[in-house]
């Protein structure tokens, strides 16, 4: 292949990345997080553009710039990032989930700010909607790439995820590493894909790594299609 069609193997494909995290509120001034810095998901939404893809980053709340080329779309719940992305998923050719959604929120949302009291006190939570999973039941041909931050287990939680979901591809990255975490500029993650299909990737700068998740991913739904 020639350097433009290598340099541009996204071009004519849709790509939809989430990043960040959600946040879930709990009163006016207060909510549920996770930590993620979202600094991941920028890196896939800015190598799709950069290889020629239309590409949306749908967006939890972070402070990072809008990699060029990029459209953003700001949310703030799980259910605000579910129906951004339900707006474009027909036409995606991609979607990578790269945003740390929290798995439960408040079950209500106290419109006052909840007054102190003595002794202990409980919030009762309940599931949000599991968005990659609930793709996975409604796609045709969209390629669709989960992330998983595990502590331990990273193979196995890794592929339990890619077919819960219906997953084609689980980039999984270990969370308890040095280097490799939330807020690091750099990651070192194995991808998992149908059919025992598993890649290690060295530890390098998520710009970097970002590229090359999605040249390996290209090359491969690539080779499927022919
Ligand atoms: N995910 C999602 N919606 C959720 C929770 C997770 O779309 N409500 C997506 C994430 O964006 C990620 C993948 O599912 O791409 C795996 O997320 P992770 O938190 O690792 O998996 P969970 O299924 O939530 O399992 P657990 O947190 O118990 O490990
Ligand atoms: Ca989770």
């Amino acid at each position: 292949k020639d350097y433009f069609t290598r340099e541009h193997k996204l071009s004519g494909k849709k790509v939809v990345v989430t990043a960040g995290p959600t946040r879930e509120r709990i009163d006016p001034v207060r909510f549920l997080t996770n930590f993620s810095s979202g600094k991941m998901g920028y890196a896939m939404a800015g190598a799709a553009a950069e290889m020629g893809a239309e590409t949306i980053l749908i967006s939890g709340p972070v402070s990072l710039p809008v990699p060029s080329g990029v459209t953003r779309i700001q949310v703030e719940s799980a259910e605000d990032m579910l129906k951004a992305v339900e707006a474009h998923f027909d036409t995606a050719n991609y979607v990578v989930k790269t945003a740390a959604v929290a798995d439960y929120r408040p079950k209500a949302i106290a419109e006052q700010k909840v007054k102190k009291q003595e002794g202990s006190s409980t919030i009762e939570l309940e599931r949000t909607v599991d968005i990659l999973k609930q793709l996975g039941q409604q796609k045709k041909n969209q390629v669709l790439i989960g992330f998983a931050a595990e502590t331990n287990n990273v193979t196995k939680y890794a592929k339990e995820k890619l077919s819960r979901k219906n997953a084609d591809y689980i980039i999984a990255n270990d969370v308890s590493e040095a280097q490799a975490g939330f807020e690091s500029d750099t990651n070192r993650v194995t991808v998992f894909g149908k059919n025992d299909f598993e890649q290690a990737f060295d530890m390098m700068p998520k710009q970097q790594l970002a590229r090359q998740l999605f040249e390996m991913i290209t090359d491969k739904e690539e080779s499927y299609d022919s």
